[in-house]
C-alpha cells in the first residue's frame, strides 16, 4: 500500500472538502481610499481586486469550524469518526494551545487526535502530504485538514506593501482510503536561510512581546515581497517538475493546475514555465487575494462549482510561503 519511491503514495484520497468564506467584501477601491495605494497600483501588480475580512470576533478557528461544518454537513461523514484533526494556518488562534484542539472539540470530533502543521502558506500542502501518510500507512482512516486564515488580524494596515495583498477565508478536506490505488505524488521543501523574508518578528522565543516590540509593531506580518517573488517562481516550477517526473505524468495530461494564490504574475509565470495552457490553470485571487493556507482548498471548491475539477481529473497543487517552504501534489480528483 505504501510509497513505492520517494514522495509516491498509494491508497488515499481526497473525499470530502469544505469551506468558509467571511460575508465582508473589502475592495481595492476602499483600501485606497484609507492607505495610499491604487486599484490600479493592486490589480496590475498581483491581479488582486478584493479580498474577504472576517469578524473582529473571528478568529482562525472559527473559520476552521465553519469549513470543516460544512465539509461535514455536504458529504455525511461524521465528526466521531474522525481519527485526526491537522490544523494549518500562517496565524494560528495563540501559539498554543494547537487551533487543531480547539477545532476537533468544537465539531465533536471526539476520538481524533490533534495538531497544528506550521509551514507558512505551504502549509495546506504539508496538512494533505501528512494526512495522506497517515492514511496511506493504514494508521488512521479518516484524517481532517484545515486550511483557514484570519489573516486581517496579523496585517499592519499602515503598510501598503503588505496589507493590500492578503485576505481571510478557510477550507477543509477529508483524507480518506481510497479502493481504487488513487495515487498521491508529493514534493516538499524548504530553504530555512530565507526565513527572514517572510515572518512575524515578535511575539515568540527570539523576540517575546514588550512594549518596544509593540511599538515598533513587530507583532504584524513582514515581508521583502521581492525576495519572496524571487525564490517562488523558481521553485514553484522545480517542485511541480519533480512531482510531475515521479509520478510519471506530462503537463499536458494534468487537466487543473491550482497554484498558491499570490500573484497572478507569479502564477502566469510558473505555468508559462511549466507549459500550462490558461484552460489548465484556475486562480480566484482576484475575489480572495492571498488566504495563504486557504487559497488552495478555496480553489478546489470555486473549480469544481464550475465545472472545471471533475471527477477523475488530474490535479497538480503547489503552495509557497514562510519558512521559505514549498509543496507540490499531484493526484486524481475523486469528488
Ligand atoms: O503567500 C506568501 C507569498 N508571497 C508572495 O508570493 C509575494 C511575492 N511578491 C510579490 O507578489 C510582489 O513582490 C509584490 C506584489 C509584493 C510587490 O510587487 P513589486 O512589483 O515587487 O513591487 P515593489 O515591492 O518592487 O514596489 C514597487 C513600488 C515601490 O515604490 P518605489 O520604491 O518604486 O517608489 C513601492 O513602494 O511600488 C510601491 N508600492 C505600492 N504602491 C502603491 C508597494 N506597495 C504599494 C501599494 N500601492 N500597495
Amino acid at each position: 500500500m505504501i510509497g513505492l519511491r520517494r514522495g509516491l503514495v498509494h491508497g488515499a484520497k481526497i473525499a470530502a472538502l469544505g469551506v468558509s468564506i467571511p460575508e465582508r467584501v473589502l475592495t481595492n477601491a476602499e483600501l485606497a481610499r484609507t492607505i495610499d495605494t491604487s486599484d490600479e497600483w493592486i490589480s496590475s501588480r498581483t491581479g488582486i481586486r478584493e479580498r474577504r475580512l472576517c469578524r473582529p470576533d473571528e478568529a482562525t478557528s472559527d473559520l476552521a469550524v465553519a469549513a470543516a461544518t460544512d465539509l461535514l454537513s455536504r458529504n455525511g461523514h461524521h465528526a466521531e469518526d474522525i481519527d485526526l484533526v491537522i490544523s494549518t494556518s500562517l496565524v494560528p488562534d495563540t501559539l498554543f494551545p494547537a487551533t487543531a484542539s480547539i477545532v476537533a472539540e468544537r465539531i465533536g470530533a471526539v476520538n481524533a487526535g490533534a495538531f497544528d502543521v506550521q509551514s507558512g502558506c505551504t502549509g495546506f500542502v504539508y496538512g494533505l502530504a501528512t494526512a495522506t501518510a497517515f492514511v496511506s500507512a493504514g494508521i488512521y482512516d479518516t484524517v481532517l485538514v484545515t486550511g483557514a486564515e484570519a489573516l486581517s488580524k496579523a496585517l499592519d494596515w499602515q503598510d501598503r506593501s503588505t496589507c493590500v495583498l492578503f485576505g481571510d477565508g478557510a477550507g477543509a478536506v477529508l483524507v480518506r482510503p481510497s479502493d481504487n490505488g488513487s495515487i498521491f505524488a508529493f514534493d516538499l521543501g524548504n530553504d530555512g536561510s530565507g526565513a527572514p523574508f517572510l515572518n512575524m518578528p515578535a511575539g515568540g522565543t527570539r523576540l517575546p512581546a514588550s512594549h518596544e516590540t509593540v511599538d515598533d509593531r513587530q507583532h504584524f506580518l513582514r515581508m521583502n515581497g521581492r525576495e519572496v517573488y524571487r525564490f517562488a517562481t523558481r521553485r514553484v516550477v522545480e517542485s511541480c517538475q519533480k512531482t510531475l517526473d515521479d509520478a510519471g505524468v506530462a503537463a499536458a495530461q494534468v487537466d487543473l493546475f491550482v497554484p498558491h494564490q499570490a500573484n497572478l504574475r507569479i502564477i502566469e509565470k510558473v505555468a508559462a514555465q511549466l507549459g500550462f495552457s490558461d484552460e489548465q490553470v484556475f486562480f480566484n485571487l482576484d475575489r480572495f487575494g492571498n488566504t495563504s493556507c486557504a487559497s488552495i482548498p478555496l480553489c478546489l471548491h470555486d473549480a469544481m462549482a464550475q465545472g472545471r475539477l471533475k471527477k477523475g481529473d488530474r490535479l497538480l497543487i503547489v503552495g509557497f510561503g514562510a519558512g521559505l517552504t514549498w509543496g507540490s501534489c499531484l493526484t486524481r480528483w475523486e469528488l
